[in-house]
């Protein structure tokens, strides 16, 4: 059930609704937006609807629109939004206090809200929160590196990881950076766009940590060593055997600071005109 659901006495039969859903099961029958129910199964359950109406008259799934923020003067200056996008740094060096939890979950919830194809949603993320869980992951991680290691068995373009476990033993933490939390995006592996929805979730992450003072670093070191070097440490992970693992990522508050942003510059561009 869609629970949909229209205000009468506000709508104003714009047909936005009906215009803007990507399923086309909206339809203005008698003017008023209805949804046959016999099309209710293909609602990808996006809420353009809710979210496209302009006068709030309009619910789905049980939403009701003031309890969603109007965009109206609500978002930020685009400048704003580059200078993020430039002074944004891979943070490599933290400090061993925790994010605020609140601040965590918060940021967890806004992060589902990421894109995903055909809305399937599907994106699950496997958070490293505490410093006991973090650590257990770490030592996990080094001493099946050291098997590995200690067997000759590291895979070909892998033997770097030698000097990683010689830098662990130094009390060097290369692979997560000494990061007191640990963020894992995978999909159902049966999901055609997990991949690509994975790397979004932690796009979006990535951004949004950083607006608020929060450091990240993707982390593909690990990902070698979770699934390739030394699987095993990934147990403590929990990953479903029908997931496959997009992309992993450190984070924590910074015990650096960056003062202004990188000029580089700008990649391949391929334009095509006719
Ligand atoms: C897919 C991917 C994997 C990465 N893996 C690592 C990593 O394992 N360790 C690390 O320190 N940095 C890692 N990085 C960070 C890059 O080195 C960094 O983005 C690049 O040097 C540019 O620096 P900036 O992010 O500060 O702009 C990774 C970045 C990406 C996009």
């Amino acid at each position: 059930m869609l629970e949909f659901s229209i205000d009468e006495e506000t709508c104003i039969k714009c047909g936005e609704c009906a215009e803007d859903c990507p399923a086309s099961v909206i339809e203005l029958g008698d003017g008023f937006p209805a949804i046959d129910p016999e099309k209710e199964e293909n609602c990808i359950q996006c809420q353009h609807c809710l979210t496209v109406c302009p006068t709030a008259s309009l619910s789905i799934l049980g939403l009701s629109p003031e309890d969603s923020i109007p965009l109206k003067g609500n978002f930020p200056d685009p400048e704003k939004v580059e200078t993020l996008m430039l002074g944004r740094r891979s943070t490599r060096r933290y400090k061993e206090e925790p994010v605020d939890p609140a601040l965590v979950e918060r940021m967890m919830d806004v992060v589902q809200n990421a894109p995903t194809g055909v809305n399937r949603r599907s994106t699950r993320l496997t958070l490293v929160e505490d410093k006991a869980a973090m650590d257990a992951l770490r030592t996990a991680t080094y001493e099946e590196i050291r098997k590995v290691v200690e067997a000759e068995a590291l895979p070909p373009g892998l033997e770097f990881f030698g000097g990683m476990l010689k830098a662990w033993d130094k009390g060097k933490d290369i692979i997560y950076r000494g990061a007191p939390h640990f963020l894992v995006a995978s999909a159902p592996t049966d999901n055609p766009s997990g991949p690509a929805d994975t790397l979004i979730a932690l796009s979006y992450f990535e951004i949004l940590a950083n607006s608020y003072g929060v450091g990240t670093v993707w982390d593909g070191y690990a990902k070698w060593a979770l699934t390739v070097v030394a699987p095993k440490a990934a147990e403590i992970l929990n990953i479903p055997e029908d997931h496959t693992i997009g992309y992993m990522m450190a984070f924590g508050m910074p015990a650096v600071k960056y003062y202004r942003t990188v000029q580089r510059p700008g990649g391949v561009v391929d334009r095509i005109t006719v």
